[in-house]
């Protein structure tokens, strides 16, 4: 009897904890994907956007669990009940053959403790102590998490800006990386103004620091020293989903995740902007490449955009800072990946949007320097001079050497 209740319900069983498992996965690749995405994820504010997507995936967890709970809550004490029933045969049976004196009381003592030994809860006992641990084990993780509090936060009550026109300031600017607290500055002592409405340019060397002045900007890292002002204010007395909705950052390597293009590219936009959407992924120049994909903009990208180019990577990314018209926009070479001719045409597309921006360029080609309104250069995380091209080109120091080695990639691209 036993053994056909456990021949029925075990395949249910099983059925059901592969689902909860399954629960478990598809919960903990939504965490990995999202961990991994962070910067994205915190430079578009949509911590919301994942919080929700994250419940979502748990309340069918927890609907699997329940269904296994339940199954284990009924399993359990039928299990119990037929054992006593069990026990009580044998007892009336055996009872009945010692009376008769068929059997010995020793003999049927022995064999009702043979039962007591032989029975399964020492095994379910078993399998509970390893579910037990397991669960520990797993609590253990989540909690190395749950334990983590931002670093970043803005304080309580923060204000936005009401009509913010955008401008940037940088005054005495020393940063380091959080992870190397006792290294050399990577900023040190920046001054720098970007009038709202202007376009500057950033160019440097590599490790120059460029990437990490314009993660200062969408609070991506805070300043050691010093600080970032927006229309005059610190950012750190902003409201952090505010300030990262008007600071649209185009990361130098662009994280996508594995979902459709669309999908990409309308993360983190409220509502319904299907026509927005459009409208980015036109002007970041990707009408020709979607007309090549199998599904256009329902193509489906692959882990982290595996499937997609490094220049088509970088302009999904751009549209999807595009989609929110910030009133900031930073390029951090965002389109280093693209060719000169794509970049040429997609910045004059874009002329019309940057200019009641303020515009942020890190770029390497000069020719897409030499139309900022100003070109700052970047040296070992010092500004090491500050024009724009030409008087740049005849006083500079650094900027000529830069100039020359852009002159030279061009040369070689031609050939
Ligand atoms: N996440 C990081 N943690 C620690 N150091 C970093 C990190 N990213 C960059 N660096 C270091 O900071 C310096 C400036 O880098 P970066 O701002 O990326 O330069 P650029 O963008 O001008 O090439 C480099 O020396 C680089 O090695
Ligand atoms: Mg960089």
């Amino acid at each position: 009897m036993a053994f056909l209740i456990v021949k029925r319900t075990s395949r249910l069983l099983m059925e059901r904890t592969l689902r909860v498992q399954e629960g478990l996965a598809e919960l903990s690749t939504r965490v990995q994907q999202t961990l991994s995405g962070i910067h994205v994820v915190k430079a578009y504010a949509s911590q919301a956007y994942e919080t929700r997507l994250f419940g979502e995936a748990n309340a069918r967890f927890q609907e699997h669990n329940l269904r296994l709970a339940r199954l284990r809550g009924f399993i359990v004490p039928v299990m119990s009940t037929v054992g006593g029933v069990g026990m009580l045969v044998v007892l009336w049976y055996g009872g009945r053959r010692v009376v008769a004196g068929h059997l010995s009381i020793g003999d049927l003592v022995a064999f009702i403790a043979y039962l007591h030994l032989l029975a399964w809860p020492t095994a379910a006992l078993g399998w509970m102590l390893s579910v037990l641990q397991r669960g520990r084990a797993a609590m253990q993780r989540l909690n190395e998490l749950f334990l983590v509090a931002p670093a970043i936060t803005s304080p309580p009550g923060a204000r936005p800006i009401e009509s913010l026109r955008g401008e940037v300031a940088l005054r005495g600017v020393t940063f380091r990386y959080p992870g190397r607290p006792d290294g050399p500055p990577v900023l040190k002592d920046i001054d720098l103004v970007v009038p709202a409405g202007r376009t500057i340019a950033i160019v440097g060397r590599t490790g120059a620091g460029k990437t990490a002045l314009v993660q200062l900007l969408p609070r991506l890292f805070d300043v050691e020293a010093g600080s970032v002002c927006l229309d005059g204010r610190d950012v750190r007395s902003l409201p952090l989903p505010w300030l990262r909705r008007q600071v649209g950052l185009v990361q130098q390597d662009p994280f996508l995740f594995s979902g459709t293009i669309r999908e990409n590219v309308a993360f983190a936009l409220d509502g319904d902007g299907r026509e927005r959407v459009e409208w980015a992924v036109r002007a970041a120049g990707l009408t020709r490449d979607l007309a090549e994909m199998p599904a256009g903009l329902e193509t489906i990208v692959g882990e982290r955009g595996v499937t997609l180019s490094g220049g088509q990577k970088q302009r999904v990314a751009l549209a999807r800072v595009l989609v929110r018209a910030p009133q900031v926009v930073v390029l951090d070479d965002a389109l280093s990946s693209v060719d000169a001719a794509t970049e040429r045409e997609m910045l004059d597309r874009l002329r019309e949007f940057f200019r009641e921006r303020t515009t942020i360029l890190v770029a390497h080609r000069i020719t897409t320097v030499k139309e900022a309104d100003l070109i700052v250069v970047l040296d070992d995380g010092a500004i090491a001079e500050v024009g724009d091209h030409e008087s740049l080109l005849a006083r500079g120091r650094v900027y000529p050497d830069l100039f020359r080695q852009q002159a030279l990639e061009v040369e070689l691209e031609a050939i």
